[in-house]
């Protein structure tokens, strides 16, 4: 008790004149006891280049922490929707017309408070995926990103292996849902029956859901053949068209 009590004043109290290593100034470094033996620290700095040093390996810790989250929301990206859409994002989406600076602003404000769906369509090559996964890479945390086709191929074998139930639960768990093209699958009562069950499960809870498609909602019912499934869409959904050129063949685009 009293060798403890000896130990802690020693801490407190003992100092040795010793030189900053980064000032190289003289100053009182503070001596520590280390199992019972009086010890100044192996590199002994001054108070005030202690705290810029400490500051300093913090900013690189959080530099570090950025540069890991960073790289996992890039592999996710790539994962999910495709190494072509790696850079995809609100900063590097070019707006080209009026109505891309609005589904810009729209998603923009999708993004900051997740509520409602969307609904986007139009021709091929209009930047429809590309605002898709750069919202997906707002939500990256909160959401799930599918194009449909690869949607139902996994949904199958999930459900051999896991059932009904667990196979369909991510997509009814997901806080936001991204379906990138609806409607390019080939359609069957299995394809018409998953695609209803995943629907009208977020439909029925107002769970927020993003849809790209190539088509309008008419021609969606048309090819589904199912009036309940697009119904719901259309009722939970903003509907936004996206317009302008075919970006796959716009050269200057490329840089
Ligand atoms: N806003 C944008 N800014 C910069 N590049 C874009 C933008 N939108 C799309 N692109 C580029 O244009 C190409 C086509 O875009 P995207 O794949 O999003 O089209 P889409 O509308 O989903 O087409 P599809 O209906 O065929 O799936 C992509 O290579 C993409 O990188
Ligand atoms: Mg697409
Ligand atoms: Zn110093």
């Amino acid at each position: 008790m009293g060798l403890r009590q000896n130990q802690v004043e020693m801490v407190s109290t003992s100092t040795l004149k010793s030189e900053c290593v980064d000032c190289h100034k003289e100053f009182n470094a503070k001596v520590i006891v280390l199992f019972g033996k009086p010890k100044i620290p192996e590199e002994p700095r001054c108070p005030g280049c202690q705290k810029a040093y400490e500051e300093k390996l913090e900013e690189q810790l959080q530099q570090e922490q950025r540069r890991a989250d960073e790289l996992r929301i890039k592999n996710t990206v790539v994962n999910k929707c495709g190494l072509k859409y790696v850079a995809a994002s609100f900063d590097s989406f070019k707006p080209l017309t009026a109505k891309h600076r609005r589904m810009l602003e729209i998603s923009k404000e999708f993004v900051a408070a997740p509520a409602g769906s969307l609904f986007f369509y139009g021709l091929a090559g209009r930047g429809k995926t590309y605002l898709a996964v750069a919202i997906y890479r707002e939500l990256i945390n909160d959401a799930d990103f599918w194009p449909v086709p690869d949607l139902l191929l996994h949904l199958r074998s999930e459900l051999r292996i896991k059932g009904e139930e667990e196979a369909i639960r991510p997509l009814k768990e997901a806080r936001v849902l991204i379906l990138d093209d609806i409607g390019i699958e080939k359609v069957t009562d299995w394809v018409r029956q998953a695609l209803y069950v995943v629907i009208a499960y977020r439909e029925r809870n107002l769970m927020p859901t993003v849809f790209t498609s190539n088509l309008d909602l008419d021609d969606l019912e048309e090819r589904i053949g199912d009036e309940r499934i697009v119904s719901r869409i259309a009722g939970m959904s903003r509907i936004i068209q996206i317009d302008g050129p075919d970006r796959r063949n716009l050269k200057e685009q490329k840089q």
